[in-house]
């Protein structure tokens, strides 16, 4: 490794956060970059940055901007000179990209060229990029028919690094997630929703009647395996590889939901005698929704000898020991 510069795009994001403070725990000199934008409480994000402040000592640098604006990131790559670049930044979220493509489109498309450009002029040694498992769509081994804009954009990604890898030999990783759940996480997603609705006393509404499976994936365990990437760039010709970061145990939403709503009991941030499954309530599947999503762990396993273990309550317990304090604070 030539310098231990390394540059975090979506820093004060969920994913983003919980890097940068293994990151900064690792020795390594982080540049965060965010444009904080208010997709969701904009809030979260200042606690993530503030707990990342608590724990830098001086080897920590935020550049709040787009990285769809070039001139923006030229500069923060021009200030940083990064060996290596995480690039997680990106509107995230499948239901809202059926009503707000546009947001996709400047994030995830120009925003993602405008770092691939920045790899090549700075000759980064290893790009890590977020990929999703939404690009699977309802085809297990198939991932060009994508369901909704925001897969086609992620998709667009893989494609684009690979081209990128392929002309200016640019080592570059694209990891696809599989449903990230943990503290200090995105309230758009189920978890964070389905306890912040029980905690108001208002009905959960169950897409196709609970019955969508997905590979719930703990946040440690991502990270991990980001820890563990950041050390190994592909070789080669086209020094370009995407592999599946999940568990490759799907769970229904339904009984996903039980062991959430259990563990939020717990925890004491709901009443223990009250019947809980009252507030869930059925609904359609939704357009754009995967039914099933499960990683093949079996390429990532082999590469870097780790496959996300974390058993759903355990996780969950985590998330909702982190929701009681985060509710009671704010
Ligand atoms: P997040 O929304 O919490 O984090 C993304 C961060 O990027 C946010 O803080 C946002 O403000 C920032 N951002 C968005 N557009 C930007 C732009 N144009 N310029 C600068 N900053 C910008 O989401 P997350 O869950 O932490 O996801 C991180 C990455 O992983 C994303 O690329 C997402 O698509 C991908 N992903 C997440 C999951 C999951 O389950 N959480 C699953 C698969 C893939
Ligand atoms: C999540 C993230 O939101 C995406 O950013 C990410 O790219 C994707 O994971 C991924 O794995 O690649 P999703 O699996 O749709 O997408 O996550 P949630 O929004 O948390 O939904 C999980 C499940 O709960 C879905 O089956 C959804 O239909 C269901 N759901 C969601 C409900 O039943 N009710 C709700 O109110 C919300």
């Amino acid at each position: 490794m030539q310098n231990k510069n390394i540059l975090v795009t979506g820093a004060a994001g969920f994913i983003g956060a919980h890097l940068v403070l293994r990151l900064l725990r690792d020795g390594f000199n982080v540049t965060g970059v965010d444009n904080l934008n208010r997709y969701y409480d904009v809030n979260l994000k200042r606690a993530r940055l503030r707990r990342i402040e608590r724990q830098a000592c001086g080897n920590w640098l935020f550049k709040r901007g787009n990285i769809a604006d070039k001139k923006f990131l030229g500069r923060v790559f021009g200030d940083c000179k990064p060996s290596i670049v995480v690039n997680l930044a990106a509107q995230a979220g499948v239901r809202h990209s059926i009503f707000n493509p546009d947001d996709y489109l400047e994030s995830n498309i120009v925003g993602f060229f405008n770092v691939l450009e920045n790899c090549r002029d700075f000759n980064v040694n290893h790009l890590i990029y977020a990929s999703s498992s939404s690009i699977f769509g309802d085809t297990p081994n198939e991932t060009d028919k994508p369901l909704n804009f925001y897969a086609a954009t992620k998709k667009s990604n893989e494609l684009m690094a690979h081209s990128y890898s392929s002309l200016f030999r640019i080592p570059a990783t694209g990891l696809r997630f599989f449903t990230v759940y943990g503290a200090f996480g995105r309230p758009d997603m189920f978890y964070f929703k389905c306890a912040n609705t029980l905690n108001e006393r208002r009905f959960v509404y169950l897409y196709n009647e609970g019955n969508c499976r997905r590979d719930f994936t703990y946040i440690a365990d991502v990270v991990e395996g980001l820890r563990r990437v950041i050390d190994k760039p592909p070789t080669g010709a086209t020094p370009h590889k995407v592999y599946n970061l999940g568990c490759g145990k799907p769970v229904s939403v339904r009984n996903f939901a039980e062991i959430l709503t259990d563990e939020l009991i717990q925890a004491n941030v709901l009443p223990a005698l009250v019947d809980w499954s009252f507030f869930f309530k059925s609904a359609p599947m939704q357009s754009g929704d995967a039914f099933t999503t499960c990683a093949d762990t079996a390429d990532f396993q082999r590469d870097f000898n780790f496959t996300p273990k974390t058993p759903l309550r355990l996780g969950l317990r985590a998330f909702a020991k982190w929701f009681f304090k985060y509710t009671k604070e704010a």
